[in-house]
């Protein structure tokens, strides 16, 4: 019997080639997991009206972990009845920490040893789709709570204890003193406690500004949902770009393990999408189920053909999904 149950998401646009790219792997790896195969995104909400269905839940709830692939959100009008599937499960089960490692890879272009975290308070802010419109006026709701600062700013702390012992709160409490404020303050509150830790702040444009300029400064930088947002694809930017980024959403009980990267509809049913980013989030989803040695031999696999070649194109190679992924096997 397989040892863990996984769901698995595809999605939209490239999430249908970067997912069984990454479950090739997986197995090819000996990782050993039962999958749960589940629909969310806006293909499917196009088809059945609602983007994430009674079955993803229940297959998110009975298994110990999920991989999801990208799901795309139309910009511009909302059509009805629709949310963003990702947005909407992180929501739904509490999915707090959206933690986005930005390392340095093999890769050409990429600024060398960056190692930095960041942790983007993934339920709140900016970001949670409450907009309204009377005529010519359009608002959307902040909502920041003392609560929800507070789990992440320890989750961050902790995060930083474990690695460089640096925190650097990112922030616009300057501007936006009662929301930015309370979760500056509620941050500084909970660190002042932590015993060796660092702790600095700084207002994100700035933050925005080092990141480019020195981010070996770096250890973990912890921020609200939209600045999250923004500065881990900045970030990932300074690392070999979205291909080769990954992030986990986890919260108590659940955790869903994607890539920052989008469906990319430019590119999505060409066979030419980068899997890295996919299989570095199921490297994330091993090491929080505990299968450190699968892990391992993943990431190490993976950095051997991102130095060797072949590369796909994002990274300025040829290679397509599928002969960078047999690459990746036959490096295991
Ligand atoms: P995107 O991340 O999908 O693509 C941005 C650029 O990076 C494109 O040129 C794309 O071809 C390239 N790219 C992304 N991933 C790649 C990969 N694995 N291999 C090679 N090239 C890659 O962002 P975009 O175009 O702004 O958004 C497209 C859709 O994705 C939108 O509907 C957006 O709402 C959605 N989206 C979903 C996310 C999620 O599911 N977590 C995150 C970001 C965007
Ligand atoms: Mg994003």
């Amino acid at each position: 019997m397989a040892k863990y149950r996984i769901c698995s998401i595809e999605g939209d646009g490239i999430g249908h080639e970067v997912i069984p790219a990454t479950r090739r792997l997986l197995d090819a790896a000996g990782f050993s997991a039962e999958y749960v195969d589940a629909e969310a995104g806006y293909e499917y909400y196009l088809d059945h009206g609602t983007s994430v269905p009674q079955a993803t839940y229940d297959a998110v709830e009975n298994t110990d972990a999920t991989l999801f692939g990208a799901a795309t959100s139309p910009s511009g009008e909302k059509p009805p009845g629709f949310s963003g599937a990702i947005r909407h499960l992180r929501q739904k089960y509490g999915l707090y920490a959206n933690v986005r490692p930005t390392k340095t890879r093999p890769v050409p272009g990429a600024y060398e040893n960056v190692d930095l975290v960041i942790v983007r308070e993934n339920t709140q802010g900016l970001y949670v789709e409450q907009e309204r419109r009377y005529g010519d006026v359009a608002i959307a709701d902040t909502v920041i709570t003392g609560e929800a600062s507070l789990r992440i700013g320890k989750y961050a702390a902790e995060l930083a204890m474990q690695r460089g012992k640096k925190l650097t709160v990112v922030h616009k409490a300057n501007v936006l003193p009662v929301t930015q404020g309370l979760f500056l303050n509620t941050i500084l509150d909970h660190t002042k406690t932590v015993e060796g830790l660092s702790v600095n702040t700084m207002i994100v444009d700035n933050a925005a500004m080092q990141l480019v300029r020195n981010p070996r400064q770096f250890d973990v930088l912890v921020m609200t949902n939209m600045f999250g947002d923004i500065l881990s694809d900045l970030a990932a930017g300074l690392v070999g770009g979205l291909g080769i980024a990954a992030s986990g959403n986890v919260g108590d009980k659940f955790g869903i393990f994607e890539s920052v990267h989008g469906s990319a509809p430019d590119i999505a049913g060409q066979g030419v999408s980068n899997p890295t980013a996919t299989m570095l989030a199921a490297v994330l989803m091993l090491d929080q189920l505990g299968d450190h040695e699968t892990a391992k031999r993943i990431d190490n696999a993976v950095n051997k053909v991102l130095t060797e070649g072949p590369r796909t194109r994002d990274l300025g190679g040829t290679a397509g999904t599928k002969e960078f992924t047999d690459a990746v096997i036959a490096a295991l």
